[in-house]
């Protein structure tokens, strides 16, 4: 066990926010374990990058970009930094993450709380003159109070390009009124068409979306998605049901349910849109994920990458290494030479 892994106990006496903002002061001042080299695997080859191994730490854990390279050195192979919106904004009032520790579960209503835009840039272009390396992508989102909400993902592009690996287009959070909205069949056609039309370069534009979604709006996005030409989508962000969880102190909390409960359902939604887009689009599968067994079952739903973020509360940074250790063993077991040949082997697609 890792010295950060034997901080986790008393991490988990706090209160989640205070805790994350232990492990993000912990992080950035080199308290973490180092992970060892990937197996070749592990490897994946996409969007003309390499990644060492298909496990990302996924938005919302290092909003500001304080730390893509401790988690790099704990052994994700790709961070995402963000959700970032231009203006600095405060997010909803706290109490507004709660740890549902029966289930494995976090329910958060943060509400894009982050420092905007201009910090998160002079981190990325320290990092950037420094040639640290790995990749790094940048989760766009929209402030609260901006009422051409397309405009904010915009001036994402145009603030990050040449140091975000890829970006993100953050739809689906529900805690930012109206948002998801933009998922809408002709709302979504017009952003991705603006997000585009704004890169200067070849920065792999992804979408993410929420696991709330009917099918018919699943196939509206499929259809967008492959009209527009943007490189990928994330699978999924928070769901606002709550399924699955006994009615524990916080389970009536408002705010996006991530962790265990969420891995079946999100996983469903993966394997519906690698379907509904026939093979054609690279996935990113999230929600749930917490063993190699878990990462694996993306990968065969439909997944060329993973990302987990509520399992690392419970886990500790030790589940990183175990999560690759596993999902190695399970691709050699079942005669796959490396992950990209595992992707979707699930879903036949007719
Ligand atoms: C506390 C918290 C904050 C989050 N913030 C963001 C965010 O800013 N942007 C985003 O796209 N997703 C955010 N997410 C969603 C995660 O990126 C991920 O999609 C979701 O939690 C499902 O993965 P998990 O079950 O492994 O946590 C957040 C999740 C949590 C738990």
């Amino acid at each position: 066990m890792s010295l950060a892994s034997l901080a986790l106990p008393f991490l988990r006496l706090l209160d989640p926010e205070r805790a994350h903002h232990a492990t993000l002061l912990g992080l950035k001042s080199g308290f973490g374990p180092c992970g060892a080299k990937d197996p070749q695997s592990l490897g994946v080859d996409l969007f003309g990058m390499h990644f060492p191994n298909p496990l990302g730490i996924a938005a919302g854990f290092d909003k500001n970009g304080e730390v893509p390279d401790a988690m790099l050195r704990l052994g994700f192979g790709f961070a995402e930094v963000g959700t970032s919106t231009p203006r600095a904004q405060a997010g909803n009032p706290r109490p507004r993450i709660f740890r549902l520790d029966a289930e494995q579960a976090v329910i958060n209503r943060l509400g894009f709380n982050n420092q905007g835009h201009a910090p998160l840039k002079a981190r990325l272009e320290r990092r950037q003159k420094r040639k640290c390396g790995g990749v790094v992508g940048v989760n766009l989102g929209a402030n609260k109070d901006t009422v051409d909400k397309a405009a904010d993902y915009v001036t994402g592009i145009e603030c990050f390009e040449g140091l975000a690996s890829y970006f993100t287009i953050n739809v689906s959070s529900p805690n930012t009124p109206g948002l998801r909205g933009l998922q809408n069949r002709d709302e979504l056609s017009d952003l991705l068409g603006r997000v585009l039309s704004a890169r200067q370069g070849t920065t792999p534009v992804l979408l993410k979306i929420a696991p709330d979604l009917v099918p018919e709006e699943r196939e509206d996005i499929a259809a967008v998605v492959l009209e527009s030409g943007i490189d990928g989508l994330i699978v999924s962000n928070t769901t606002i049901t709550r399924e699955g969880l006994v009615s524990g102190p916080h389970a009536a909390e408002t705010g996006g349910l991530s962790g265990k409960p969420l891995m079946a359902l999100a996983t469903e939604v993966l394997a519906d849109m690698y379907r509904l887009t026939k093979g054609q689009v690279p996935l990113i599968g999230v929600g749930g994920v917490a063993s190699g067994d878990d990462a694996y079952k993306k990968i065969r739903s439909g997944a060329s990458l993973v990302q987990l973020y509520s399992a690392l509360t419970f886990g500790g940074p030790d589940l990183v290494s175990a999560i690759k250790r596993d999902l190695a063993a399970a691709l050699q077991r079942d005669g796959f030479v490396n992950v990209s040949d595992a992707v979707g082997a699930d879903i036949p697609l007719g």
